[in-house]
């Protein structure tokens, strides 16, 4: 038989993908090469990380924060097998979900390695190492991305370790280095250290979270310095020596210089990720690539007809809910419908405490871009749920069209910043102004109200500042 799709990849591009493809009526397969449905994202990223900042910063809490309300609870002790165990039952609940949802929609699945052998025919080597052909009209390359590594320091997933060994260390590293200031090491590195680690982080740039707003950056790492966490800016590690009981990592000014040297008991290594296309078969078809990422035009399609790519492979953010607005709208084209992701409005959230948040663009981006505009800002201090709660650390910060009011940006730091820059994105996707979210009625009393006084501060009239 021969299928109208089939997605390689099963991470939330492609089993995305495929499931509004069933929808629109095709026939649809799935090749994973993995045991498991779900890709980075459910088995070791997204999901499992959640689990893990869940539960330690309720732990946390548990330690620091209970009393002050009244609560009186003994030193809490950490089970860790058993928070391993609650993160491993979370991860299985997901896979699930997806291989359910895969049935549900009548999508065949078909395990083990994919390679696009010619336009239409995929071969797919199980573990077993049996091979099959699966022919079909189209196909969506989404196998997504993997761990960027660091020449001459080699992850063995136990003492040096990716995301991926870091979600499941034995023990709590007495002191934990980590290697790149960005979304994982903050997230990981948070982790850790409220399970009780020492984390010293080592960052190249001379800013944490390149990329997000330099403000936002300057006053989260001001926070995280609250917590405990320590900063080596404008560094790099070029070197590790596992040899003894503990790690020692040459430590140099990102300019050059003189290394100092950093013992620590484990070092993760989160620099980045690269698009994954191992043993796809793209140089024998023909694929044409751009900075190791499959290059596609506005409607997913590479140069080969009936070949597209979705997620981490391609440009753009690497994150889950890109990856899976652009499975459904790959799967929309190929149903004959107008599929469009509005890379203008993609959110961005770091799930630390407080969280992190934004979308659209930051300052330094518009005043790159010479495009005038005006600010709102409210802190969480000045905020009545905030201030009761004493979750008061950050801000919401609005950036609007000088001229039209339209929001450009917005940026938050606090508790729940994730779930508030929803807001933000549906005003963005709905060319609101600042004023739109100004006036919209807001409940009282959450932290939402900060997203509404924010906006009402472009216009410089906030009501509780
Ligand atoms: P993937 O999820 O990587 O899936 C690709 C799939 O393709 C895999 O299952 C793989 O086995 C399969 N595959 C590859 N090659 C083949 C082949 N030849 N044959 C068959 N199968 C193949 N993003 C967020 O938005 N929010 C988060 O909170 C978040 N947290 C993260 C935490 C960590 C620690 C990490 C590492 C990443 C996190 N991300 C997060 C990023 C997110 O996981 C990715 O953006 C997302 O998984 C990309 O989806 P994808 O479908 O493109 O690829
Ligand atoms: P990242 O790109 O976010 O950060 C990497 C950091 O390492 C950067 O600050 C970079 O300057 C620094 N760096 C690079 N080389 C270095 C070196 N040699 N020495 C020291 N520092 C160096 O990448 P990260 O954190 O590995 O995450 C990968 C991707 O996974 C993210 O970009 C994101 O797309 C996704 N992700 C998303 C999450 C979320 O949405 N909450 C959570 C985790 C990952």
């Amino acid at each position: 038989m021969t299928y109208d799709l089939t997605v390689i990849g099963t991470g939330p591009g492609g089993y995305v993908c495929a499931i509004r493809a069933a929808q629109l009526g095709l026939k649809v397969a799935v090749v994973e090469k993995d045991r498991t449905f779900g890709g980075t994202c459910l088995n070791v990223g997204c999901i499992p990380s959640k689990a893990l900042l869940h539960a330690s910063h309720l732990f946390d809490e548990a330690g620091h924060e209970f009393a002050g309300m009244g609560i009186k609870v003994p030193a809490p002790k950490l089970d860790l097998p058993a928070m391993m165990k609650f993160k491993d039952e979370g991860v299985a609940g997901n896979v699930n979900g997806v291989a359910f949802l895969l049935k549900k929609n009548k999508i065949d699945a078909h395990i083990g390695r994919g390679k696009i052998v010619a336009p239409g025919k995929i071969e797919v080597t199980g573990a077993d190492g049996k091979t099959q052909t699966v022919e079909t009209k189209n196909i969506v390359i989404a196998t997504g991305s993997d761990v960027a590594r660091l020449k001459g320091i080699e992850i063995d997933e136990k003492r040096i370790v990716s995301s991926t060994g870091a979600l499941t260390l034995e023990a709590v590293p007495k002191k934990l280095l980590v290697v790149g200031a960005g979304v994982i090491g903050l997230e990981l590195g948070s982790v850790w250290r409220r399970l009780g680690s020492e984390v010293v982080v080592v960052e190249f740039l001379d800013r944490i979270l390149p990329g997000m707003d330099a403000e936002v950056g300057k006053q989260f790492q001001r926070i995280l310095g609250k917590q405990g966490m320590t900063f080596k800016l404008s560094s790099k590690v070029t070197a590790i020596d596992s040899s003894g009981k503990t790690l020692k990592a040459s430590v140099e000014p990102a300019a050059g210089g003189a290394p100092e040297m950093i013992e620590a008991d484990v070092a993760l290594i989160a620099i980045g990720r690269i698009p994954y296309t191992e043993g796809l078969g793209l140089d024998y078809v023909g694929v044409k690539m751009e900075k190791g990422r499959v290059l596609i035009d506005a409607d997913f399609k590479t140069n080969i007809e009936g070949i597209y790519a979705i997620g981490d492979v391609v440009a753009g953010p690497m994150l889950a809910h890109k990856a899976e607005d652009e499975g459904v709208a790959v799967a929309e084209i190929l149903a004959g419908q107008a599929g469009h992701v509005s890379y203008d409005a993609i959110p961005n959230v770091i799930y630390t405490f407080p969280e992190v948040a934004s979308v659209g663009k930051t300052e330094e981006e518009l005043k790159q871009a010479g495009i005038p505009y005006n600010t709102g800002k409210f802190p969480f201090t000045a905020n009545g749920r905030a201030k009761v709660n004493r979750t008061t650390d950050g801000f919401v910060k609005i950036l609007a069209d000088a001229k039209t009011d339209r929001v450009l940006g917005v940026h938050i730091i606090g508790a729940d910043a994730g779930t508030m820059i929803t807001e933000a994105t549906i005003a963005m996707e709905f060319g609101g102004a600042a004023e739109d979210i100004a006036r919209t009625c807001h409940p009282h009393p959450t932290l939402s109200e900060a997203v509404k006084e924010a906006a009402m501060a472009v216009a410089k009239r906030a009501i509780h500042m």
